[in-house]
C-alpha cells in the first residue's frame, strides 16, 4: 500500500535519513520510534503525500489516513459532526438535508415544496454514502475519544484546540482509509480514551504507522517497529513486536560498540606503528600511509561520537518563596453564558504537588492559565511576605 524506496530526508541542509526502504502493508502495525527531532514527523508527512523527499520514491495504493501532530485548523465554521463525516464525503448531503428540513416547515407553499424535493434528493445521497449507519458509527468513535453529541454540534471555532484535535482523530478513524498514519495520537485524550484507541487500531484492518510516547499503546497495537537512528541518519526495521524489538535493538547496539572499540585498537595500532616505521627512510612512505588510515578512522569514530553527546542543561535554583506561594480566592471564570466555575478558593503550601482532575472541557486548563497562576500571586504578597513564585507554565 505504501512503499518507501531508498528515500533521503533533508531539513534544510541537515541529511535527517539515508537510503530508507520499508513498505506498509495491510495488517502491517508499524511503531515508528525515534529521540525528539529524529524526523519522524517529517517522515510521516511526506508518506502522506505532502512533500518530496531528497532522494528516492514514496509511492502509495489506496487512501491514506493521515493524523499531523500539529493540525492545521481549516474551515472553523463548520460543526465537529460536519468534520468528521467530511472523511466519507457525507458532510455535504448532511448540510442539504438539514437545510432542506428547515425550508420544510414553511408556511409558503411553494418554498416547502422545493425543499421537499431537495430532501428526497439530499436523503439519497445520503444513503448512497452509508447514510445513517454510518452517522451513529462517526458518533461512536466521537463518543469514545471524549467527544459527545452535544459538542459535535457546535461549530470548531467554539471547541478547544484538544477537542478540535480529537474531532481531527475521530475524522482519521472514521475515514476507514487503507493506510493509517498517526503522528502522536493520544495528545489530548484521556485515559478511558487512549484505552479505546488501543482496542480500536488492534483490530483495525489496514496498514498502521503510529508514532506515540505512550509505550503500552505501542506494545499492544504493532507487530513491526521503525527504529529512526539519528546518529546514523537512517532505519533499521525490525519485523518483530516491541518486547523482542527491545531486546534485538540492545543486541544491535552491543554489536556496534564491540565494532567500535575494535576500530579503535586497530587504529591506535596502526598509529603506533606507523610512527614506529618512520624513523626509517626506506618505510617512510608505508609508514605515512598507515598513519593516514589511522587518522580516518578515528575521525569516523569521532563523527559518532560527537552525534551521541546529549545536551547538558542546568536548571537555575529557584529564588525562595513564602510558605504559601499560591492562592486564590473567589475564582470565578465563563466562557459567554457557560459558567465554568464559580468562587474557587485555595491555597498550596510550599513542597505540595497538586493535581488537578476532571472531565475533560470541565476547565482544568483555564483554571491554569488565569493570570494568577501564570503571574505568581499578587493579592497574598502581604501574608507570605517576599514571596515571589514566578511560575513556568506548559500548555
Ligand atoms: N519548525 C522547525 N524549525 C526548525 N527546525 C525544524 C522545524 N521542524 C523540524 N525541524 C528540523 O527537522 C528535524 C526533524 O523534526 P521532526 O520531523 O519534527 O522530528 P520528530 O518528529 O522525530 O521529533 C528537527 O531535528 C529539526 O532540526
Ligand atoms: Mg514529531
Amino acid at each position: 500500500m505504501l512503499t518507501v524506496s531508498h528515500v533521503e530526508l533533508r531539513f534544510g541542509a541537515r541529511v535527517l535519513m539515508s537510503d530508507v526502504s520499508f513498505r506498509v502493508t495491510k495488517g502491517d502495525k508499524i511503531g515508528l520510534v525515534g529521540r525528539n527531532g529524529a524526523g519522524k514527523t517529517t517522515l510521516t508527512r511526506m508518506l502522506s503525500g505532502d512533500g518530496q523527499p531528497a532522494a528516492g520514491s514514496i509511492t502509495s495504493s489506496g487512501s491514506v489516513g493521515y493524523l499531523p501532530q500539529d493540525p492545521r485548523d481549516g474551515d472553523t465554521s463548520v460543526t465537529g459532526r460536519s468534520r468528521i463525516l467530511s472523511a466519507r464525503g457525507l458532510d455535504d448531503a448532511l448540510r442539504r438535508l438539514r437545510q432542506a428540513e428547515e425550508e420544510m416547515g414553511s408556511d409558503d407553499a411553494a418554498v416547502a415544496e422545493r425543499a421537499m424535493r431537495r430532501y428526497t434528493q439530499a436523503d439519497a445521497d445520503f444513503g448512497a454514502g452509508g447514510g445513517y449507519a454510518a452517522e451513529s458509527e462517526a458518533a461512536t468513535i466521537a463518543a469514545n475519544l471524549g467527544l459527545p453529541e452535544r459538542v459535535l454540534d457546535q461549530p470548531l471555532s467554539t471547541l478547544s484546540g484538544g477537542q478540535r484535535r480529537r474531532v481531527e482523530l475521530a475524522r482519521i478513524l472514521f475515514s476507514a482509509a487503507d493506510t493509517l498514519l498517526l503522528d502522536e495520537p493520544t495528545n489530548h485524550l484521556d485515559a478511558d480514551s487512549v484505552r479505546w484507541l488501543r482496542g480500536f487500531l488492534q483490530d483495525y484492518p489496514g496498514g498502521l504507522v503510529v508514532i506515540s510516547h505512550d509505550i503500552d499503546l505501542i506494545e499492544e497495537t504493532v507487530n513491526k517497529v521503525l527504529y529512526l537512528d539519528a546518529n546514523r541518519a537512517t532505519i533499521d526495521v525490525y519485523n518483530m513486536g516491541w518486547k523482542h524489538y527491545l531486546r534485538q535493538r540492545e543486541a544491535d547496539e552491543a554489536r556496534r560498540r564491540r565494532e567500535r572499540e575494535n576500530t579503535t585498537k586497530t587504529a591506535e595500532r596502526l598509529m603506533a606503528q606507523g610512527l614506529k616505521m618512520r624513523a626509517k627512510a626506506t618505510k617512510a612512505t608505508a609508514a605515512q600511509q598507515m598513519m593516514r588510515r589511522a587518522e580516518q578512522m578515528m575521525a569516523g569514530l569521532e563523527g559518532e561520537r560527537q552525534q551521541e553527546r546529549v545536551a547538558k542543561i542546568d536548571f537555575p535554583k529557584p529564588a525562595p518563596c513564602g510558605k504559601t506561594p499560591l492562592m486564590a480566592e473567589g475564582l470565578s471564570k465563563s466562557y459567554g453564558s457557560l459558567e465554568i466555575f464559580t468562587d474557587v478558593s485555595l491555597a498550596i503550601d510550599r513542597g505540595s504537588r497538586v493535581v488537578i482532575l476532571g472531565l475533560n472541557g470541565a476547565g482544568k486548563t483555564t483554571l491554569l492559565r488565569m493570570r494568577g497562576f501564570r503571574e505568581g500571586c499578587h493579592q497574598c504578597s502581604k501574608r507570605c511576605a517576599g514571596a515571589r513564585t514566578p511560575l513556568s507554565w506548559s500548555p
